[in-house]
C-alpha cells in the first residue's frame, strides 16, 4: 500500500488504532529490547531480567536495569512519531493508542487515554503488598554502563518495591487489555509502529484487526513477512508518521 492510499483510507477511518512497540521510542534513545545491550547489561537477555523470577533472584540487579531505563526515559523527548500519533488524533473521529511501552512519551507528546498494555516504570509497588510506592527521581549520576542498586523497602510490610511493569509470566492489567481488544476489534485503520510482534498476547492484537476486517499496517525499518492482506511501510517510525499526517491531512487543517 502507497503512502498516499493509506492516507485516503485515514481520511475516511471513523476509528483508528494506534498500536506502538519500543521502536516507536527508539528515536528519542530508548533502547529497544532487540538492541545489543552495553555495559552493565550486555551479559544479559532483557526477556531474562523481566521475570519475578530474576527480580527475587537477583533484586538490586533487576532494579538497576528499571532505573537506567527510567532515567533514560526521564531525560528523553517525545519524537516525531509521538507527536504525529498526538496530531492524528485530531483529525480523525476517533483515534486509540494502545502501547506496549512502559514510558510516558506517548502522554507527554499530548496523547489521551493511552492504554498501557505492559504497565508503566513510574508506577512501583510493593511486590508483596502491592502497595503503591512514589519514588524519587533517579540520579543523573547512574553510570552510563548502569549499575546494581538495592530496590527501596515498602514502608507498610518491607517487602521489595518492584517496577510497576509487566513481567514475562504476569497477566496483562485487565481492564488494559479488555480495552485494548474492544478498540482493535471494532477499528477500520490499524497502524502497528515499531514493534517485533513477538510478545504474546499483545501481538494478537493486529491479527483480531485484520480478522475483523481493519486495513492493517506495520511501520517499521527492518522489513518482516506479513500476510497478504496486511500492509507494510518501511522506514523509521518518525519520518513515516510525519509523512503520512501530512499526506492525509494538510490540505485539512483542524478547524
Ligand atoms: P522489540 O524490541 O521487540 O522490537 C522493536 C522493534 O522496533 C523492532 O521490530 C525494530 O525493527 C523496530 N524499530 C527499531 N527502530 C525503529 C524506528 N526508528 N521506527 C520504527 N521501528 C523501529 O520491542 P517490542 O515489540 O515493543 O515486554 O517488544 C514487545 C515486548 O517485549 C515489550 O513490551 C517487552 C519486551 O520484552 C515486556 O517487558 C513484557
Amino acid at each position: 500500500m502507497t503512502i498516499s492510499s493509506l492516507a485516503e483510507r485515514l481520511r475516511e477511518a471513523q476509528h483508528v488504532v494506534v498500536f506502538t512497540g519500543a521502536g516507536a521510542s527508539a528515536e528519542s534513545g530508548i533502547p529497544t529490547f532487540r538492541d545489543a545491550l552495553s555495559g552493565l547489561w550486555d551479559k544479559f537477555d532483557p526477556a531474562h531480567l523481566a521475570t519475578p523470577e530474576a527480580f527475587r533472584a537477583d533484586p538490586s540487579l533487576s532494579w538497576g536495569w528499571y532505573e537506567w531505563r527510567r532515567l533514560k526515559v526521564i531525560q528523553a523527548q517525545p519524537n516525531g512519531a509521538h507527536l504525529a500519533i498526538a496530531e492524528l488524533a485530531k483529525h480523525v473521529p476517533k483515534l486509540t493508542v494502545v502501547t506496549q511501552n512502559v514510558d510516558d512519551l506517548h502522554e507527554r507528546a499530548g496523547s489521551q487515554d493511552v492504554i498501557h498494555l505492559h504497565g508503566s516504570l513510574h508506577s512501583p509497588r510493593c511486590i508483596d503488598c502491592g502497595r503503591a510506592h512514589t519514588l524519587p527521581l533517579p540520579s543523573d549520576a547512574l553510570p552510563e554502563g548502569g549499575c546494581r542498586i538495592e530496590p527501596p523497602r515498602c514502608t507498610v510490610c518491607n517487602g521489595y518495591v518492584r517496577p510497576g511493569v509487566v513481567w514475562f509470566g504476569e497477566m496483562l492489567p485487565e481492564g488494559s487489555w479488555s480495552v485494548g481488544l474492544a478498540a482493535a476489534e471494532r477499528c477500520d485503520v490499524f497502524l502497528s509502529i515499531g514493534t517485533s510482534g513477538i510478545v504474546y498476547p499483545a501481538a494478537e492484537l493486529p491479527l483480531r484487526a485484520l480478522g475483523q476486517g481493519a486495513t492493517v499496517v506495520h511501520v517499521n525499518p527492518v522489513r518482516f513477512d506479513v500476510s497478504s492482506q496486511e500492509h507494510f511501510l518501511e522506514g523509521p517510525a518518525s519520518v513515516m508518521m510525519q509523512t503520512l499526517l501530512h499526506e492525509a491531512f494538510s490540505d485539512h487543517p483542524v478547524s
